[in-house]
């Protein structure tokens, strides 16, 4: 736990929520009003990432989300979308060293048959050297939609023959990306954007949903406790009085 954190901010540390959903939204806009190339606001954005990352763990945070690639990104001219993927290997080569030592365990969550061979042993490689990892543990997803990971755990659930009767909620949780982790508490979305664009869907239903103006890579600790903060003050009332 950083000194800096306690001193400047007034966030319950008994309170924090177990589980947090990030859409890393804004960096082309960040990167058009500096006259940059929008991979330059990628690039940024992934530095972001990192330094979220370790604060997030250094709070306490159990499981941090971020949503990376959805499944309607692939729309974007190629170009991008290789600058993207190009990125990500980079990023995931890296990420054992740089976040080693701080114990974070990461995960790739999404559909990732569309991925090239290169692409998913990297994946393969960095999960395997954090997994004995005991820190936060770091969800990044990749070619991911909620609506196709609905559909994904509903296939599952037929295949596995059971019971059309003893299919529940607790069922359609275990078969989701998310299976084991805790309840997502608080879904951050910066950009000024005020949609999931098909986060979570299933695993939204109770979060708390935070926006902001604030451009991905320009999103800091202070955003991060902010947010915080404000979750903390909200009455979660899950249909109750
Ligand atoms: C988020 O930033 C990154 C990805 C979706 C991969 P954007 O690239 O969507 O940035 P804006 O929304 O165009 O500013
Ligand atoms: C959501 O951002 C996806 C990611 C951040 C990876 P988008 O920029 O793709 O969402 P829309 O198009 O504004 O809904
Ligand atoms: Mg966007």
């Amino acid at each position: 736990m950083g000194f800096w954190s306690r001193e400047k901010t007034n966030i319950d540390y008994t309170k924090l929520p177990r589980h947090i959903g990030v859409i890393m939204d804004g960096n082309g806009r960040w990167a058009k009003k500096r006259g940059l190339p929008r991979s330059m606001g990628h690039r940024y954005g992934a530095q972001t990432l990192k330094k979220i990352t370790l604060f997030c763990d250094e709070l306490g945070i159990e499981v941090l989300t971020v949503y990376a690639f959805s499944t309607e990104n692939w729309k974007r001219p190629k170009s991008e979308v290789d600058n993207l993927m190009s990125l990500l290997m980079e990023y995931l080569s890296n990420a054992e060293q740089e976040l080693g030592g701080k114990n974070v365990v990461i995960k790739i969550i999404g559909d990732l048959s569309s991925f090239s061979d290169e692409i998913r042993e990297q994946i393969n490689k960095t999960e395997k050297l954090t997994e004995k990892n005991t820190g936060m543990v770091l969800n990044i997803a990749l070619n991911y939609g909620g609506r196709d990971e609905i559909v994904n755990a509903v296939r599952a659930i037929v295949k596995s023959g059971i019971p059309a009767d003893s299919v529940n909620e607790d069922t359609v949780d275990k078969y989701l990306y998310t299976a084991g982790n805790p309840p997502v508490d608080l879904i951050i979305r910066p950009s000024g954007e005020c949609r999931l664009s098909n986060f979570l869907l299933w695993q939204c239903a109770y979060s708390e949903l935070w926006f902001s103006n604030v451009l991905w890579p320009d999103f800091d600790k202070k955003h991060m406790l902010r947010a915080i903060a404000d979750y903390q003050n909200r009455n979660r009332r899950y249909g109750g009085v």
